[in-house]
């Protein structure tokens, strides 16, 4: 095993075993997770349904939250989720504020706080902001009576292991021995439940000595309550940390490369659909994320990539952080050239004109609306003085309004006065000249929708921008519609 940092108390010093998995390891009793957001909730939810006997516990500062958490409607949409966290709580799940006792009382601590993107200071823009981590981690070292496995389940900058590590030795009551593990999450919102029931993998990255040999045994017998062990690997703690931000960043430029290829297919005649499909017919390059959209939205792609760029940044390779900055840039272009598409579609005015646009989340099956093409389309839409008319089927309206005015009191009268937000999609459509889907919620396909009645509300010429690629095109155009679908161009097609 490589030596990575001959000053890093993390540094290799064991070979690794081939079958740590069954190495002595001491078993976990107790769960905390601190943070119960998108990923720790769903998760530790079902950990807890999968190990009846593992008193799992999930805090966090945010009292409205844990109240959700608590009740009948919880703080996310999440399918299963509801049914999954019915099976224990109250029996062996339990939400509280109390962090200090939940690490008190545990043998196993996940660490599944929020890293945004830092606003201000060196690398803003791109560094993770690892304040929250850090609180965290400080708290589990102030409180800690005995030995704890302290598992970043955030996803972290490479070698953030090492920070926590300093904070803890440094911060801890004596002969308080601590083993740090990275478990990066690899669930994908609205399908959270299946990822963590069924995943392609589970990962755990420890040190390379006895002790964290064995602290990566305890948490794997966790997992192994149902996910098959063959799934469940392991390896140096760098690696896994890193594994995380790599597989975003490939996933994220799946897209950006099948988006760039819409623009030529706009501009060919070639369709997207069909591309796509030939492509990933390939087995090397596989049919999954080749999806054509108005651009990837969600908490993670973004703020992982530029992650990377500022790792590769700080590790002098410029061309490879110019490589990976150049998928968020795509996704940028890709929103700006809808955008611009509706625009020019709507005889380059839109000033007095309705548009209606379908979801805000940032993809079907949530209500999250982080990093969300919409915002950025609703926001160009406003600008070019149209009035815009919002549906999404899950998002709370006060987060519409969040994502659009930051909590600016200035920018909210400006956008309040142009944007209004609707209980159906027939009510946005009412006297629009366009639509705009954003979001592939099912509802907004044909085959629910009744698009007839739509064009009968909408002025004339009425036009949809299918920024989803949902729609059946000739029932469409049948009903009267000017249709535009992202990757599918008119221009230059052999008629
Ligand atoms: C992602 C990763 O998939 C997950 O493994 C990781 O743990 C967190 O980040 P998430 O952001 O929840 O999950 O959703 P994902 O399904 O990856 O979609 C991200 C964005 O890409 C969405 O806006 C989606 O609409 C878009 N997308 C996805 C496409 O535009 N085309 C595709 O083919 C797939
Ligand atoms: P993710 O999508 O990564 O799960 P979220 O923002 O949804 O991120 O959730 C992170 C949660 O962590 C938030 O609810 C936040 O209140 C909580 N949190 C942040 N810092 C702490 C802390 N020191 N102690 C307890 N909870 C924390």
């Amino acid at each position: 095993m490589t030596r990575l940092d001959s000053t890093s108390s993390l540094i290799s010093n064991s070979t690794r075993p081939e079958d740590i998995l069954n190495l002595p390891h001491r078993k976990v009793n107790s769960i905390c997770c601190i943070g119960a957001g998108y990923v720790g909730g769903p998760t530790c939810a079902v950990i807890a349904a999968a190990n009846p006997h593992i008193n799992v516990q999930i805090v966090d500062v945010n009292q409205s939250r844990i109240d959700a958490w608590n009740s009948d409607v919880l703080p996310i949409y999440e399918p299963g989720l509801a049914e999954t966290v019915a099976k224990s709580r109250n029996r062996n799940l339990f939400f509280s504020t109390n962090v200090s006792q939940a690490i008190e009382e545990a043998d196993l601590i996940f660490v599944s706080v929020n890293t945004p993107t830092k606003k201000s200071g060196m690398g803003r823009g791109f560094a993770a902001d690892l304040g929250y981590v850090e609180a965290a981690t400080r708290q589990i070292a102030k409180i800690a009576k005995s030995d704890k496995i302290v598992v970043e389940k955030s996803t972290v900058p490479c070698r953030t292991a090492q920070s926590i590590r300093l904070i803890l030795e440094a911060n801890s009551r004596s002969g308080v021995h601590f083993d740090i593990l990275s478990n990066p999450e690899f669930l994908a919102e609205g399908t959270a439940i299946q990822d963590l029931m069924h995943p392609d993998r589970v990962l755990i990255g420890s040190q390379d000595t006895v002790a964290g040999f064995s602290a990566c045994a305890s948490l794997a017998e966790v997992y192994s309550a149902w996910v098959p062990r063959d799934k469940i690997i392991t390896m140096n703690v760098w690696s896994s940390e890193l594994s995380k931000l790599a597989a975003n960043a490939m996933l994220a430029q799946r897209i950006s490369s099948i988006n760039a290829l819409s623009a030529i297919c706009e501009a060919t005649g070639a369709d997207v659909d069909e591309v796509a499909h030939a492509v990933g017919l390939d087995s090397r390059i596989g049919p999954k994320f080749l999806k054509s959209s108005v651009g990837f939205g969600g908490s993670c792609f973004r703020k992982d990539i530029l992650n990377l760029v500022y790792l590769s940044e700080s590790l002098n390779l410029p061309e490879v952080a110019a490589y990976w900055r150049q998928v968020v840039e795509m996704n940028e272009y890709q929103k700006f050239r809808f955008a611009r598409k509706v625009l020019h579609s709507l005889f380059d005015t839109m000033s007095n004109k309705r548009i209606a646009v379908f979801g805000f989340a940032f993809k079907k099956d949530t209500g999250d609306t982080r990093e969300s093409a919409a915002i950025t389309l609703v926001q160009s839409f406003a600008e070019e003085m149209a009035s815009v008319a919002i549906y999404d089927p899950k998002v709370e309206e006060r987060q519409v309004w969040l994502e659009l005015t930051s909590n600016d009191t200035d920018i909210e009268a400006k956008v309040k006065e142009r944007v209004t937000i609707c209980n159906s999609a027939l009510e946005a459509a009412g006297g629009a000249d366009a639509i705009v889907i954003a979001t592939e919620w099912d509802e907004f396909k044909d085959t629910n929708l009744n698009y007839a009645d739509v064009y009968r509300v909408m002025n004339k010429p009425a036009f949809i921008f299918d920024g989803r690629s949902i729609l059946n095109a000739g029932v469409i155009t049948d009903i009267g519609f000017k249709l535009h679908t992202i990757g599918k161009g008119t221009e230059g097609r052999f008629e």
